[in-house]
């Protein structure tokens, strides 16, 4: 775990991890044009080409892919770190009607805590909630969450959810989206996230919750786990 973060360190989530995430994306995208959806692999390709995503092109598939299997399941969607609004855009395109809340800060990542092995820095992926709104516009039953998760929750009133998207990159707030979201989602449901097999904290969150529970932790061989509720 201490080497994955020390390697991540050192690419810094900055132009470097951009331009390796860029390059392995294109050699996904050759691979899923020759196999999939034609109008998805399109938008993938839009995705990557507007550098809105910090996701690879096969995670943003598993999310997409995902997201449309559950999509006729009972219960809401929920995403807990938006960003740009990549994998975001994707759960609107494969939910149909089902309502989707989207919960960031919109300012960027809290304060990380000692399990995060200083990989990360306090605000960093800051962006804006209109640019998020704009390019999501068009897709109805879509609830903007502004502020710190948990928090931002408050006075939410769901109670089912079919299909969850973390991807808030430390262990403080993937251990909120689980404490949060494990009682509310419907037998069946889906809950992925990005960086357990990349980040120390987000796979920690995860050892820990699911030690006591029966499901188990599937490890995908994207930086992605996936557990699906019985
Ligand atoms: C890596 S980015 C998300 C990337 C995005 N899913 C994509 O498609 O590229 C992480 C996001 O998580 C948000 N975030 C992290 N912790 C949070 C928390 N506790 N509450 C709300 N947002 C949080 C940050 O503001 C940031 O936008």
């Amino acid at each position: 775990m201490w080497m994955k973060n020390r390697l991540f360190q050192k690419l810094g989530g900055g132009r470097l991890e951009r331009f390796g995430l860029g390059l392995w994306s294109s050699l996904q995208l050759t691979a899923l044009k020759s196999r999939k959806d034609q109008e998805i692999v399109a938008l993938l390709q839009e995705i990557r080409r507007a550098g809105r995503s910090l996701c690879s092109a096969f995670e943003l598939y598993l999310i997409y892919s995902a997201a449309r299997a559950q999509s006729r399941r009972p219960g809401a969607m929920a995403e807990v770190g938006v960003y740009r609004g990549a994998s975001a855009r994707l759960i609107c395109k494969a939910k149909g009607d089902k309502l989707l809340r989207l919960f960031d800060t919109y300012e960027g990542l809290p304060e990380s805590s000692k399990e995060d092995r200083g990989v990360h820095k306090k605000s960093q992926y800051a962006c804006s909630l209109e640019d998020v709104q704009a390019y999501v516009n068009g897709f109805a039953n879509v609830h903007f969450h502004k502020g710190l998760f948990p928090d931002s929750a408050e006075g939410v009133e769901e109670n089912e959810y079919c299909f969850c998207h973390f991807d808030v990159d430390l262990y403080e707030g993937t251990k909120a989206c689980l404490e949060y979201f494990y009682p509310r989602m419907v037998s069946g449901g889906i809950m992925i996230s990005h960086d357990y097999g990349l980040l120390a904290g987000v796979e920690q969150a995860f050892q820990e919750f699911f030690a006591d529970k029966p499901e188990g932790i599937i490890d995908m061989p994207t930086t992605q786990c996936m557990v699906v509720k019985l």
